[in-house]
């Protein structure tokens, strides 16, 4: 449970209309609360039920309070909140959730409101948290369930410290119809609400601040980091099982399959209950795919359908209005959830189905209900579209830890508080550059977003999407209208497997890399921005179209939106459709190919030509990359696995190697351990290599390691 603080001060009367600034307590190491006027007993850490890892943000060390108190100011008027903070000339800032076409966010008007992504960075997206780092390294969150406002550096104050030159347009080329501000400032249509401050000193220590405050990343299954493939909608129990075989015999990697709508005996809106002709035996089909190593993962939205057995009696905990004609069940409503996922326990998870994928829980606007709707809790419908995806993740996840099971699953929407829940982001937008773009974008919001594959017009298509598909959260083919299979194109059909056999082998790296996400609150998808030696990256370009078409145009920021970190040690720069070469800017410091180990670049913008098989990948000097086999499939449960472990450069290598049972809560026990990595370049040369032995009492599923050196002699 969230913990109660009770020395809040309270400096900011209701009634106040003059900016003051705010009183702050520090909460944890780095980690300061403010609070202007009466925040609302219903804000996001509340819906989520996040528990601070206390113990991890000590971990981290002492910090100062990152900015002046004075410069950050709050007040209350007209019931809402209007909160200050300051802005130097120099300082970029990230965040503001899952933004598709814009890595920096200053100078944006945001309204922070949850929906399903309509093609403009503009806060309307799945995850719009709350939550901005700043490159001169601290983070600010604020906690409140509402559409939130943001003028990211946008507003300038009459009196302000900082003030820009006026000048006269008609003369001065320098003119600008954006002069300089030195604010973000923030409204919030509540009469208070709660601020966080978080300490860098780097960018990155913010992140994992904020990251840890929310409990820390997920720790997905073994199994979630394999392969998945979502079938086609009205697939039944025989085609899933001949999907499976499918994989199986062809020797492509398969670890849950998803069931798209036609699992249910009726959908949009659902029943909740298998379709009898489609299904016939549920618990006969479930354990049949659990015999071939396939995990099960069922799609649904949550609005019930009046023919559902659940629906009498969830029907007074649900909304005044309908979605699709389906009853919105108020799942901030300890009644409301025990039916909803009392259903879903006794006809799927207790029969071993492995996860969910909750849609549309998002928007848009055209079909959720509208913010005139009410619910039976009495939060209003602004609240609960702000947390309806934290809601759902929560209580799933509460029911997989009922039967000490962890899960790994899809969801639509997420927000602020939601850093833990085990689920990926998703949507059916398609752009390929706007996905990669996303996935940067996750790192600074506490989310997991996947570029999913789906259908493509041609195999050069197909193979570039899925190359950057298997650096990400979650490798996945959601075929759910198209039907493709990851051998739909014939002519890289052998690529497309080579690169699941890739991901399979990673996979004692991308499960320490999540460790890492939970333990430490480091994001395993980031953005350059994050990484030392990088700088910002940005270019201004002047392409303005001129006075008569738009006379307050502005130059655009060139940003770099289309490369990203993977995991401690990996740059990746994926190619998109009809590029044979690309630029990749590597920071300061060696780096080296991933593929042959060879020496790429040091602080350099480098032009390749990978051909169509590769996705260019880029290893940091003294990178350490614990790999294994290729196989088709997770290990089980006290499964052995040998390792290979890479290791690139010549600096001295660090790293540790996370273990645990791959399935269950009991690392939360402490049944985990980081098995340390060392090695440094040896006397004659050949680097010496060292695994600290297992820890005894905790699970080892670490067999024979072998050491390989790419690009070495
Ligand atoms: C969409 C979702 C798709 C697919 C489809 C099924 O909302 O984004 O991935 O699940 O629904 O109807």
């Amino acid at each position: 449970m969230r913990q109660i603080f009770i020395l809040v001060i309270v400096l900011m009367a209701n009634c106040s209309s003059e900016a003051q600034s705010i009183s702050w307590q520090e909460m944890a190491p780095g980690v300061w609360k403010g609070v202007v006027g009466k925040p609302e007993s219903y804000d996001l850490l509340q819906a989520s039920g996040a528990t601070p890892n206390r113990e991890a943000i000590s971990h981290m060390g002492k910090a100062v309070f990152p900015l002046a108190v004075e410069d950050i100011s709050g007040m209350v008027s007209d019931g809402k909140t209007y909160l200050r903070f300051p802005l130097d000339k120099a300082e970029q800032i990230y965040g503001f959730g899952l933004n598709f076409q814009t890595v920096q966010q200053r100078g944006k008007i945001l309204e922070l409101h949850v929906d399903n992504f309509a093609g403009k960075d503009n806060g309307r997206t799945h995850a719009p948290t709350p939550f901005y780092v700043s490159s001169k390294g601290y983070g600010v969150f604020i906690n409140a369930a509402r559409y939130i406002k943001v003028w990211a550096g946008t507003a300038v104050l009459r009196d302000s410290k900082h003030p820009p030159e006026p000048k006269d347009r008609n003369l001065d080329k320098t003119w600008t119809s954006r002069p300089y501000s030195d604010g973000v400032e923030i409204l919030v249509p509540a009469a208070g609400a709660e601020v966080y401050l978080f300490a860098g000193p780097k960018p990155l220590d913010a992140v994992a601040r904020f990251n840890l405050w929310n409990g820390g990343g997920c720790l997905p299954p073994r199994w979630g980091l394999g392969f998945t493939q979502r079938v086609q909608r009205l697939y039944d129990a025989d085609m899933v099982k001949k999907e499976a075989d499918d994989f199986e015999s062809k020797g492509y990697p398969l670890d849950f399959i998803g069931l798209e709508p036609g699992w249910q005996s009726k959908s949009y809106p659902c029943t909740f209950e298998w379709d009898p002709k489609r299904f016939p035996a549920p618990a006969a089909f479930v354990k049949d795919m659990l015999d071939r190593h396939i995990r099960l993962n069922l799609w649904t939205n949550p609005y019930v359908s009046p023919e559902s057995s659940i629906y009498s009696g969830i029907k007074p905990y649900t909304a005044s209005h309908t979605v699709w004609v389906g009853a919105v069940p108020d799942l901030s409503m300890e009644s409301a959830r025990k039916i909803f996922f009392g259903q879903l326990k006794k006809s799927q998870v207790d029969i071993g189905i492995s996860g969910y994928k909750f849609d549309e829980v998002d928007g848009g606007d055209s079909y959720l209900w509208p913010d005139v709707a009410i619910f039976p809790s009495g939060h209003s419908a602004e609240q609960m579209r702000q947390t309806y995806g934290l809601l759902a993740m929560r209580c799933s996840m509460d029911m997989f830890r009922q039967s000490n099971r962890r899960t790994f699953g899809l969801v639509r929407a997420n927000n602020g508080g939601g850093v833990s829940f085990p689920y990926v982001i998703y949507n059916d937008y398609y752009n390929h550059e706007d996905f990669i773009t996303a996935l940067i974008n996750s790192g600074f919001s506490g989310v997991l977003w996947t570029p999913e594959v789906r259908a493509s017009k041609t195999a050069e298509e197909w193979l570039r999407r899925f190359q950057s598909n298997i650096f990400s959260p979650l490798a996945m083919i959601n075929a759910w209208s198209s039907g493709t299979k990851p051998w739909t194109f014939p002519e890289v059909a052998e690529q497309v497997r080579q690169l699941a056999l890739l991901r399979m082998q990673m996979m004692p790296y991308w499960y320490s890399e999540f460790a890492r996400y939970h333990f430490m609150g480091i994001p395993p998808f980031r953005a350059m921005n994050l990484e030392e030696g990088f700088g910002d990256g940005t270019q201004k370009q002047n392409n303005m179209a001129g006075l008569e078409t738009n006379p307050y145009e502005e130059a655009v920021i060139k940003e770099v939106k289309d490369q990203y970190m993977a995991g401690q040690y990996l740059l990746v720069a994926p190619m998109f459709i009809g590029q044979t070469s690309r630029k990749v800017i590597l920071p300061k410091g060696n780096w080296f190919d991933f593929y042959t180990g060879s020496f790429a670049g040091n602080g350099t913008v480098i032009t390749v030509t990978p051909g169509l098989d590769k996705i260019p990948v880029y290893v940091k000097d003294g990178g350490i990359i614990p790999m294994m086999k290729p196989r088709l499939h997770a290990p089980a449960i006290g499964e052995k696995m040998d390792l290979e472990i890479r290791y690139y450069g010549t600096k001295p290598g660090h790293y540790l190697l996370y273990d645990d049972d791959g399935e269950t809560f009991n690392y939360e026990k402490g049944e985990y351990s980081f098995r340390e990595i060392t090695i440094t370049p040896g006397a004659s040369g050949k680097p010496v290599c060292t695994i600290s032995a297992p820890v005894p009492g905790k699970p080892n599923t670490i067999g024979d390691v072998r050491w390989i050196f790419p690009g070495h002699e």
